[in-house]
């Protein structure tokens, strides 16, 4: 099958060159899939997907997974069309799909069906190569460091208001604690940080702060992130379990809507 695949940046990102009926074919599914754990962030440029065609492409990858009841999740600050749209303002912090569970989505794919007239541009940082390049003093440093993710901290951050209603939702996720260096079945390991990453077990809170944002700037240098500019019908994946995201901020009535799926988690993070 005949699928072209281009280098996006060196550290992170592939664009891929193919029609739907080529991507929805099994021997490209698999191919496709070890892309995306290589390269972290497939793009695949005014696809165009229907519903139907983007849960199917989504399938051919990993194993599809519902989210509050549906397969596809609109992602948009309308308040008509999204009734808890505020949370969604989280988005636009470096983060993680999922640290409130003990197992997160492995992938996300996004299709770009509104965009908005300023801002709302998606940017990707890869943490597995953060984590390569790092000093082995560093890597020693963090080793077995474990981390408090915290969904009222991640929310608070991104300056959502704290109403009673708010915070009875945000502390119905109990806090987790996950490893800062998550070792992978497949040997490789990435960093577990981002916007929910509250503070470090045992250490004092300064240090901590100090050293989560140390490593939130070492991962997101431009040479680890890729900067992905819509156009409508643009449609992208990234792997969850090694790639840091964030949505650039857009006004809350920009009418953005993007068509989100996203793929079962097949790994835990490391405890
Ligand atoms: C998400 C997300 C970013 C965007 O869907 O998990 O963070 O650009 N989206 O909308
Ligand atoms: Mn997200």
């Amino acid at each position: 099958m005949r699928l072209i695949a281009t280098p996006l940046k060196d550290d992170i990102g592939m664009e891929i060159h193919a029609d739907i009926d080529t991507l929805l074919s099994p021997e490209v599914g698999a191919q496709l899939r070890k892309l995306l754990i290589d390269r972290g962030v497939l793009v695949f440029r005014t696809l165009n997907p229907g519903d139907e065609q983007q849960l199917a492409l989504a399938g051919n990858i990993g194993t599809l997974r519902q989210e509050q009841g549906r397969s596809i999740y609109k992602i948009t600050l309308d308040k008509n069309q999204n009734a808890n749209a505020d949370y969604l303002k989280g988005s636009w912090l470096w983060h993680l799909d999922g640290t409130h569970d003990r197992i997160p989505p492995f992938a996300t794919m996004l299709s770009g069906k509104v965009l908005s007239e300023t801002g709302g541009q998606t940017e990707f940082a890869n943490s597995y190569a953060a984590y390569e390049t790092l000093s082995d003093e560093m890597k020693r440093r963090i080793e077995n460091l474990k981390v408090v993710h915290s969904v009222e901290t991640s929310m608070r951050r991104a300056g959502i208001a704290a109403t009673d209603h708010n915070l009875s939702s945000w502390r119905s996720n109990p806090n987790t604690t996950h490893r800062l260096v998550w070792e992978h079945t497949s040997g490789r390991k990435s960093l577990v940080i981002g916007c929910h990453a509250d503070h470090i077990v045992g250490m004092d809170r300064k240090e901590s702060d100090a050293l989560l944002k140390e490593l939130l700037d070492w991962a997101t240098q431009p040479r680890f992130v890729y900067r992905h500019e819509w156009t409508v019908g643009d449609l992208l994946i990234w792997d969850n379990t090694g790639v840091l995201h964030r949505a650039e901020p857009y006004p809350l009535d920009s009418g953005r809507v993007m068509h989100r799926c996203t793929l079962l988690g097949e790994e835990s993070f490391s405890h």
